[in-house]
């Protein structure tokens, strides 16, 4: 879909479908509504004072203009109270006005920017913004994944063009700057829920390797994967010991962007990178275990990051490392009361193999640190027990610095993206204290999600470092807004304001 900014009146826009909007308790439609309603000869007005039209919030009614207008239909979009309008609102409002409009067949719809100017205070937003946001959510609601079905009538209409109409020409510039931002976000955390929603059979770690180099080479970064042979040299045995029970040789995939000035920032990105997780010689029940192909999210979530900030060109050093390798039972697997050295050196007692990511982040994140990366974010789908204590609408976050926990909060909070801190208190260490090894990698039922980010510090160091555990909101089983069934990609967006937010120290 091709979303442009033309400057002009509402009531000329040429196409299938305008959307319009107007907040809740308006008496009489204001802007551009108002302008669209009086080429309709007062037609909202009178819906309004029927009370079929009130501007709640999530309400949608569809207006056919009867060639008093240049479009078909008119869809008015009900923006809820004033005072509790967001940016993430009108993401909301832009992916639920175009998925109705897929649905009825239009291919050229053009639309006002939703709440610029709603409030321009502490919490209101410009026009620049509100182009922004409506460009995310448009492309984040429409993302579909039809790669596996054929002759899908209705799943093969997409609307083509989308058409922001603005009055001012002043603002064209900022404005088709911010559709340009936001295009790239969005792209960025559609390719995410990509390779999150293929299936394990497909995605390797292989297949994962190639689709990373792929990614760096369109963004134009260098991508190194490396094999069996150079995780050998490397002594990363705590990934090889994940990867014993399967039949897939395993990866270590490096991208580097380089866009930063020697002494800036330098962001160690991590993404857990199990293609399926089946628990190994602890294996997991079947109910639910296909959701397991998602088990490399936080990979996705900082290849697709990574790749965005390249393309928006900013000016910071990012090393994203991500250890791939299926978690299988064999009779070469790895088992329960296995002893692993780490790259690190550290030596690991396996008390739970389906404990595995911790396994594979601790010589990602130590080899992180050998690359030098002055602060270090993991993403990854960690533990059952984060969604046990956050349900599926925050994702947790640790850390060991609470200045960098700030920024990614901040990061979150701008992309849309719930974050919820958990406590770190060093008690917790005591969960992970082996009888046989320096630390075990499962601290029993209590405080899961916790000691599972406990483990993980043992190999950040002193480096400022985040912990993002995304167990419970890389996917989601009902659509909602913007986010579809399936795969959300989330991270991407916040992992870019991230980037931006290093850069203002
Ligand atoms: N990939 C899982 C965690 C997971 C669970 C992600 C549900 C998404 C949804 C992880 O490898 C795992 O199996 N964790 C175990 C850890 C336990 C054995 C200490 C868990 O959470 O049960
Ligand atoms: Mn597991
Ligand atoms: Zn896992």
């Amino acid at each position: 879909m091709d979303i442009r900014v033309v400057i002009g009146d509402v009531t000329k826009f040429r196409g299938d479908a305008m959307v319009v909007s107007l907040y809740e308790r308006v008496k009489a439609p204001g802007g551009a509504t108002a302008a669209v309603d009086a080429a309709l000869g007062g037609a909202i007005r009178k819906l309004i004072q029927m009370g079929e039209v009130t501007g709640k919030w999530g309400e949608q009614t569809l207006v056919h203009a009867l060639e008093k207008l240049p479009v078909d239909r008119i869809l008015v979009m009900g923006l809820g109270e004033r005072e509790d309008f967001t940016l993430d609102r009108a993401r909301i409002v832009s992916a639920e006005a175009l998925k109705h409009l897929r649905k009825i067949g239009a291919r050229r719809v053009g639309t006002i920017v939703h709440g610029a100017g709603a409030r321009m205070g502490t919490r209101g937003f410009n026009a620049a913004q509100a182009a922004q946001v409506l460009s995310e959510g448009a492309l984040l609601g429409l993302y579909r994944f039809t790669r596996y079905k054929r002759n899908n009538e209705e799943g093969k209409r997409e609307i083509e063009t989308l058409t922001i109409v603005e009055r001012d020409r002043q603002k064209l510039r900022a404005m088709t700057e911010a559709v340009r931002r936001g295009r790239l976000l969005a792209e960025a955390t559609n390719a995410a829920r990509d390779l999150v929603n293929e299936p394990g059979n497909a995605l390797t770690p292989t297949e994962l390797g190639r689709r990373a180099k792929e990614a760096a080479r369109r963004s134009g970064i260098r991508c190194r994967v490396r094999g069996l042979q150079e995780l050998r040299r490397l002594g990363a045995r705590a990934l090889l010991g994940v990867a014993r029970g399967s039949q897939e040789p395993p990866r270590l995939i490096v991208l580097e962007y380089r866009g930063g000035r020697r002494g800036g920032p330098h962001l160690g990105l991590i993404g857990k990178g199990i293609t399926f997780d089946s628990g190994g010689i602890s294996i997991k029940p079947a109910e639910n275990m296909e959701a397991m192909k998602g088990d490399m999210a936080g990979a996705a979530a900082v290849i697709a990051a990574t790749s965005a900030i390249a393309r928006l060109n900013l000016p910071i050093h990012v090393t994203a490392v991500v250890p791939a390798t299926e978690n299988l039972p064999s009779g070469s697997a790895l088992k329960p009361g296995d002893i692993l050295r780490a790259m690190s050196g550290k030596t690991i007692e396996v008390i739970n193999t389906d404990a595995e990511g911790r396994l594979v982040l601790a010589d990602a994140l130590h080899y992180a640190r050998t690359r030098k990366a002055s602060h270090l974010v993991d993403v990854a789908t960690l533990t059952g027990a984060c969604v046990v204590a956050l349900g599926t609408l925050n994702s947790g976050a640790f850390t060991n610095n609470q200045g960098l926990l700030d920024k990614v909060l901040a990061a979150g909070r701008a992309a849309g993206e719930k974050i919820w801190p958990l406590p770190m208190d060093p008690e917790y260490d005591e969960l992970i204290k082996s009888d046989v090894a320096e630390i075990k990698n499962t601290g029993g039922r209590k405080g899961g999600a916790i000691t599972g980010a406990k483990f993980l510090q043992h190999f950040v160091g002193d480096t400022p470092w985040v912990h993002l555990d995304i167990a419970g909101t890389f996917e989601t089983d009902k659509e909602k807004g913007y986010q579809p069934k399936g795969a959300t990609g989330v991270m991407v967006r916040t992992l870019v304001n991230l980037a931006v937010e290093l850069l203002s120290e």
